[in-house]
């Protein structure tokens, strides 16, 4: 490694350690206070680099707020922070330490088998924690999936909160009488990069709706104005359940149907491969149409399996089209944004997931470009929450935990 890099490994390593609140990390100071579910993961993965004590430690802080139904909350409002909304009051979901009312892509399973890869001294911290993962897959099993396949009640549930792939299922929420609110992400960043306030209306307007039925998560995704299927969510809890099965093998723990649930839900892959269009697509179930986009979720196909020749050909035309990192939505797409969060940036630790899949596919070659790429991007720029994948602009929240950490573990690592 050059010396820039060691450098930068080192100012990773103090953004890790600068957004440690003791136990738990958070993605940034400032715009996201709290211990959210994806990040958290993936901050385990990084510290696990220098730490793997500290890096067992995020994922149990984690864990020990899971719900009694298995549900991992998606938000975990360890201590109140005038600078979010919406706060702990707003979710009222009742619990000590309260948290919100929806979950977050199931990383977990596959961020914690790197963890202990990277020290295998660990094996009775991830035995005790195989339980909990395995009552999450299960809680997706049961409050989730849907048809057959994974679905989000809530757009912040598929982590790519204002992806193009949920208008269609968003047309049919009402935001019209969610009374008036005052946002607090558009004073910490720039609100032209952020979802737009009607979809903010309809956010919240979900939020009010399960808050309304108890947060019951049956109801929820059976009731609901709201109920999309996510190839994003899709791909990584089959990916999850795979490497759950792997690591209970690893530590001698009960892999429970860890492996019969990677297969059931591989079985009911087929409904999101919108035939017309040539890609994995989001659906609404609701009203039983494809998104009809080609968006961010459909490139971790790899990482389950699930690659398919069309995919790898939109991959080379998605790269042809913008010069730096992968998009999150086909730049040729009349509603690509470069710089609106999950309507085209490219982002970091999303580049490493696809990047793992990718590699697993054999695809070595599409995985270390799009490393470098994202190595270049953080060189270049630093350690933003995302980048303007036509400029190669830095946008969002900088000093972000899951771009130090996926530099320290990926991208800042030549092979
Ligand atoms: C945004 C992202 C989500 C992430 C959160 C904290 O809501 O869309 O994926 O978990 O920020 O970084």
């Amino acid at each position: 490694m050059t010396r820039m890099s060691e450098s930068l490994d080192e100012r990773a390593r103090a953004i890790l350690l600068g957004n440690d609140r003791g136990g738990y990390t958070v993605p940034t100071a400032g715009l996201y206070p709290f211990q959210w579910n994806w990040d958290s993961a993936f901050a385990a993965w990084g510290f696990s680099t220098f730490d793997p004590d500290r890096a067992w430690t995020e994922l149990e802080t984690l864990f020990a707020h899971q719900w009694p139904d298995g549900m991992v909350p998606h938000i975990v409002f360890h201590r109140d922070d005038e600078g979010y909304f919406p706060g702990p009051t707003v979710w009222s979901t009742g619990r000590t330490p309260a948290t919100s009312g929806i979950s977050q892509p199931p990383v977990a399973a596959t961020m914690a088998r790197l963890v202990l890869a990277a020290d295998p001294s660990h094996r009775e911290r991830a035995a005790a924690l195989v339980p909990k993962l395995l009552d999450w897959h299960r809680w997706w099993i049961r409050a989730r999936v849907r048809d057959g396949v994974a679905c989000i009640v809530h757009p912040w549930e598929s982590g790519r909160d204002n992806a193009f792939d949920w208008d269609v299922g968003m047309a049919n929420v009402d935001g019209s009488d969610v009374g008036p609110y005052q946002r607090r992400d558009t004073g910490h960043v720039d609100p032209s990069m952020r979802p737009t306030k009607a979809e903010y209306d309809r956010y919240l307007a979900l939020v009010q709706f399960g808050r309304g039925i108890g947060w019951d998560q049956v109801r929820l995704a059976d009731e609901g104005p709201f109920l999309m299927a996510d190839p994003g969510v899709a791909f990584i809890l089959i990916r999850a359940c795979e490497d759950l099965a792997v690591l209970a093998a690893e530590v001698g723990a009960d892999p429970g149907d860890a492996a019969e649930m990677a297969e059931g839900l591989r079985a009911g892959l087929d409904t999101l491969w919108n035939d017309a269009r040539g890609h994995w697509d989001a659906r609404d179930l609701r009203t039983d149409t494809f998104a009809n986009v080609l968006s961010s979720g459909a490139w971790l196909c790899w990482l389950a399996g699930a690659g398919r020749p069309e995919m790898e050909a939109h991959l080379a035309t998605a790269w042809g089209a913008v010069r730096h990192g992968l998009p999150t939505m086909d730049p040729a797409h009349p509603g690509f944004d470069a710089r609106r969060y999950w309507r085209g940036p490219a982002w970091p630790f999303y580049n490493a997931l696809v990047a793992m899949g990718l590699r697993d596919a054999g695809k070595d070659a599409e995985a270390e470009r799009l490393r470098a790429d994202t190595a270049a991007l953080i060189r270049n720029g630093g350690f933003n929450e995302y980048f303007d994948p036509v400029e190669g602009t830095p946008c969002g929240g900088s000093d972000f935990t899951w771009t130090a950490a996926v530099w320290l573990t990926w991208a800042g690592r030549e092979r």
